[in-house]
């Protein structure tokens, strides 16, 4: 058994705040003439717990899928004879209507969205189309992710903007601040894990109605794809160059340039930044600062034993150790 970012345990407020969005056991469900049971789809499910939790209060049947056919197989075997819970092979990317229409309450996705953006947009677009509709209309999309909320939410503002038919609207959010214990789970090393706060994020499916009444089904479906494809890339760049960069070379020589500067600033001959001054050089702007605060940028610093500690107990860095920072934990 493997999960990807967090257990089922410290996720269980997020879901049922997620099954509660999507109206379990309330009277919208009983409306719509159905028996009180919650249909659940967990998009490619591993060898996670997250269905089979799911699955054990009795109150959902939960349909698991994964491309891997001998993870499904072992799933399957070691779940026999649970009533409602369903192992399925299905390629997400190609999977065109083989998850049904309309089938499923919630569809979770816990790492699958990671693992597919590593290969562009592109899959992550197809993935989302067969998994939106599998979805009921208004049925309730989680995402859970090792990337910060920010890239989920330009790249939804970007499909809802340039593919009303793919998209989904945004209806809460959580940032599950990582636990220096599930490193080990992970396999992702700690100060990694500790920068990186699980996000959570849940969407509503649009209605029909609502990608009909945008007029989407005048355009054809590659034309959408290419809208939705290039709308979220530019989101995507966006977000990595402006809120998460990366050190890209360019962004590394205007570092060292501000570096050189409060260097110069702070005194002739001076070669060391406090370590609270180097934090606002490094990272400049109020989302990165908010992502990632001092106190942490500090714990960091002393756990990795990038910097020299004063006499008067206060840390400091040189250019080379912050660029070194920088280029280990990006
Ligand atoms: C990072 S793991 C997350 C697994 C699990 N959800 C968890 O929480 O631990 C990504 C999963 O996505 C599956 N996957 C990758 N590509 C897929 C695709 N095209 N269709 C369905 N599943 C896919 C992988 O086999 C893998 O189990």
């Amino acid at each position: 058994m493997f999960d990807w970012c967090e257990g089922y345990e410290r996720l269980a407020t997020v879901v049922e705040a997620t099954l509660e969005l999507a109206g379990e056991g309330r009277e919208n469900l009983a409306r719509s003439g159905r028996e009180d049971i919650t249909r659940v789809l967990d998009v490619g499910c591993g060898t996670s717990t997250l269905a089979a939790s799911l699955w054990a209060s009795c109150r959902r049947r939960v349909h698991a899928v994964d491309v891997d056919p001998a993870v499904i197989e072992a799933m399957r075997e070691s779940h026999a004879g649970c009533d409602g819970l369903t192992w399925e092979v299905v390629d997400l990317t190609a999977a065109g209507d083989a998850l049904g229409q309309g089938v499923f309450d919630v569809a979770i996705d816990k790492g699958t969205l990671d693992f597919l953006i590593c290969s562009g947009i592109r899959p992550v677009l197809d993935a989302l189309a067969s998994v939106r509709r599998s979805l009921r209309e208004d049925g309730v999309l989680l995402v859970v992710s090792i990337h910060p909320l920010g890239l989920w939410q330009a790249l939804f503002a970007a499909l809802a903007a340039s593919a009303p038919a793919l998209g989904f609207d945004e209806l809460a959010s959580w940032s599950l601040e990582a636990q220096s214990a599930d490193s080990a789970r992970t396999g992702i090393d700690e100060a990694t894990v500790r920068k990186n706060p699980t996000s959570a994020l849940a969407l509503r499916r649009r209605s029909q109605e609502e990608a009909d009444s945008l007029e989407v089904d005048r355009v054809s479906s590659d034309q959408l794809f290419a809208a939705a494809e290039a709308a979220a890339g530019a989101a995507l760049d966006k977000h990595f160059a402006v809120e998460a960069p990366l050190l890209t070379p360019r962004r590394e020589a205007s570092l060292r340039a501000d570096f050189a500067a409060a260097l110069a600033a702070a005194g002739e001959g001076v070669t060391r930044l406090a370590a609270s001054e180097a934090h606002r050089v490094l990272f400049p702007s109020s989302a990165e600062q908010a992502e990632y605060p001092l106190d942490l940028f500090l714990e960091d610093l002393t756990a990795q034993e990038r910097s020299a500690t004063s006499s008067s107990g206060g840390i400091s860095l040189s250019l080379a150790e912050a660029i070194d920072f920088l280029t280990l934990n990006q």
